[in-house]
């Protein structure tokens, strides 16, 4: 994490836990992370390790039963999220935070237009005129390389294709120009071609308005070209955080040097996906008291059964979870 500097989001020591008939599942814990304005964290971790729960909790999207927050606080800007009211939080959504998720419940709806959805935040949250909210409409499907814009927007989800939907979902998601836009796996049903133009896209947005990025994503080719830093989740927790070349030339936590084992070339042509690692992720029923990664572990030593590692900073804005990694460099 860099030291100093102004913080548009500081995410503290959130716990969440899902209440499930079959008992409770802790799947997210302890989680602690910064953003600077502009900045872009990317975040990488194995499926079922927590990363998309996190994110879609800062802004109220967990459905609550199952989901509890526990423990924590979500600042923009220092405005505790956790606590404010739901009109409050309709108008961050989309407003100051924008969002692309893949889950169906939080995208695009089946019976409005998109002109109507692109338009709708633009009145509400920037008080456009319907007239100029309607050419903005336009420039933003042109932006993120939607063809004959103006007549597309008479059009509803279901006649736009799959990846021409991710397309219309980024640009509701960057229409009020928010000042965090936290984007979940939102290029993997795109093309190459576009991928790379709507990452462009958002390195001009980022420089232009200063907007922070979370991207989320299984692709270590992307987090090379994007990120500023890198945050790894392993069964709710971080576990590794550093600026990106900390990450890519340094790793420091088995779970990461794992990750980027099973990966050939991160700055080759062809992306780079992460593959499976051997052995189970962890069962969380219950708050970790041990390493949750020591059974996958080479390294695995009598503490790792007996604590729980925290995170602790190494220098350098690194920080690690492991009892193996802090040789010789403390905080
Ligand atoms: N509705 C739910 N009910 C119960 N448990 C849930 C629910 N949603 C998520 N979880 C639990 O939260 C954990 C974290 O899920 P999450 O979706 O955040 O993983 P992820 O890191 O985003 O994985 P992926 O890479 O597959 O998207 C999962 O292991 C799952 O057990
Ligand atoms: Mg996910």
């Amino acid at each position: 994490m860099p030291e100093g500097g102004r913080r548009v989001l500081e995410v503290l020591g959130l716990e969440i836990v899902f209440h499930t008939r079959d008992g409770e599942i802790h799947a997210v814990n302890d989680v602690s992370f910064s953003l600077a304005p502009g900045e872009v964290l990317g975040v990488v971790g194995e499926s079922g390790s927590g990363k998309s729960v996190t994110m879609m909790s800062l802004i109220g999207l967990l459905p609550s039963p199952p989901a509890r927050v526990c423990r924590g606080q979500v600042l923009l800007d220092g405005e505790n999220l956790l606590m404010v009211s739901p009109a409050r939080m309709r108008q961050v959504r989309g407003g100051e935070v924008g969002f692309v998720f893949q889950d169906p419940m939080t995208s695009l709806n089946p019976v409005f237009t998109v002109g109507y959805q692109l338009a709708e935040p633009l009145r509400r949250h920037m008080g456009m005129t319907k007239r100029a909210a309607r050419a903005r409409s336009i420039e933003l499907l042109e932006l993120v390389g939607i063809p004959d814009a103006a007549a597309r927007l008479r059009d509803y989800p279901h006649q736009f294709s799959g990846g021409m939907r991710q397309r219309v979902m980024i640009a509701i998601a960057l229409a009020c120009e928010p000042k965090v836009l936290i984007a979940d796996e939102p290029t993997t049903a795109l093309d190459v071609t576009i991928q790379a133009q709507i990452l462009e896209l958002l390195q001009d947005l980022r420089a232009q308005l200063g907007m922070a990025i979370i991207w989320i994503t299984h692709d270590l080719g992307v987090i090379a070209g994007i990120a500023d830093r890198v945050m790894v989740m392993y069964g709710g927790q971080v576990v590794e955080q550093a600026p990106v070349r900390e990450v890519f030339g340094n790793p420091q936590h088995p779970y990461t040097r794992a990750l980027l084992k099973t990966v050939p070339s991160v700055t080759g042509a062809r992306a780079a996906r992460l593959e499976v690692i051997e052995g189970q992720p962890p069962i969380l029923t219950s708050a970790p008291s041990a390493c949750s990664f020591r059974d996958r572990c080479a390294d695995r030593a009598a503490q790792c059964d007996r604590e729980n590692p925290v995170l602790r900073a190494i220098g350098g804005g690194h920080d690690v979870a492991c009892h193996q990694s802090y040789g010789g460099c403390p905080a």
